[in-house]
């Protein structure tokens, strides 16, 4: 693929860009945690019925995300966005930081954040991330009193400011998907979405998706094979 100067790229990623940090993909990984399936412990079911197990889950995802290092294609999607300035977008259904500290600046997290939480009352960001990593009793608003909840969007959740990525995308001639099993809507659709306005769609990952039919072009390898290959 050649960008020319006309394009907008639109960039959706999922675990598998991650997966070469030594991040676990979801599926991949056959979904488990400590005996639990994701869907367990990512819900909002599982946190009303034992919110200390779901902070441990997180927690340690925490720790994995903070120790793991940008990759290759991490690097390689900031060094195109350099390239194409607002001309770019970069969606992430990740929640590790990992494109921010690769240098990417134009990009939403429609999962939420790791490294974020939030009253489940008022919403009030919560900001001492050290206090929940050692505190022995939930952590809890100093304003209202209800319990700190991740800033997770959970099974059965709306992802986090879908009318940005509808607009962001509509604006795109090209979509580049990057690393995701296309088995999670609303994020499986957006393909969906840019074939009606005509936009071109490209898949890269080392097997084709679920809606693998959606796309124009599929292009097989893993994530820091094939996206330095496309910075201009
Ligand atoms: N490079 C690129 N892709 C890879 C690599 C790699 N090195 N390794 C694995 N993959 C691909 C797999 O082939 C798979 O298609 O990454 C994809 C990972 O799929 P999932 O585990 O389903 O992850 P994802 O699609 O991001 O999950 C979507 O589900 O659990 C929820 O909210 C969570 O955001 C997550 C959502």
């Amino acid at each position: 693929m050649r960008l020319t100067e006309q394009d907008h790229l639109f960039v959706l990623t999922g675990a598998g860009i991650s997966a070469e940090s030594g991040l676990a993909t979801f599926r991949g990984s056959g979904g488990l945690w400590n005996g639990y399936r994701v869907e367990q412990v990512a819900t909002p079911e599982a946190w009303a019925a034992d919110p200390a197990l779901v902070w441990h889950f997180y927690s340690q995802r925490r720790r994995n995300a903070s120790s793991a290092q940008p990759n290759a294609a991490h690097l390689a999607l900031a060094k195109i966005e350099q390239h194409l300035g607002d001309r770019f977008y970069l969606c992430t259904q990740n929640v590790d930081e990992l494109h921010e500290r690769a240098g990417s600046q134009r990009i939403h997290h429609m999962h939420g954040n790791l490294f974020q939480s939030r009253c489940t009352r008022c919403n009030q960001p919560f900001p001492d991330t050290a206090l929940y990593e050692t505190a022995t009793t939930l952590p809890q608003c100093d304003r209202c009193q209800a319990p700190i909840r991740p800033h997770i969007v959970w099974f059965g959740e709306i992802p986090l400011d879908m009318d940005t990525i509808y607009r962001k995308l509509n604006e795109a001639t090209v979509l580049v998907v990057v690393g995701t099993s296309g088995s999670v809507y609303p994020a499986a659709g957006l393909v969906h979405i840019a074939n009606q306005q005509r936009t071109h769609t490209i898949y890269l990952g080392p097997e084709a998706p679920l809606n693998h039919e959606a796309f124009d072009e599929i292009l097989l390898g893993t994530a820091t094979e094939l996206l330095p290959t496309l910075v201009p």
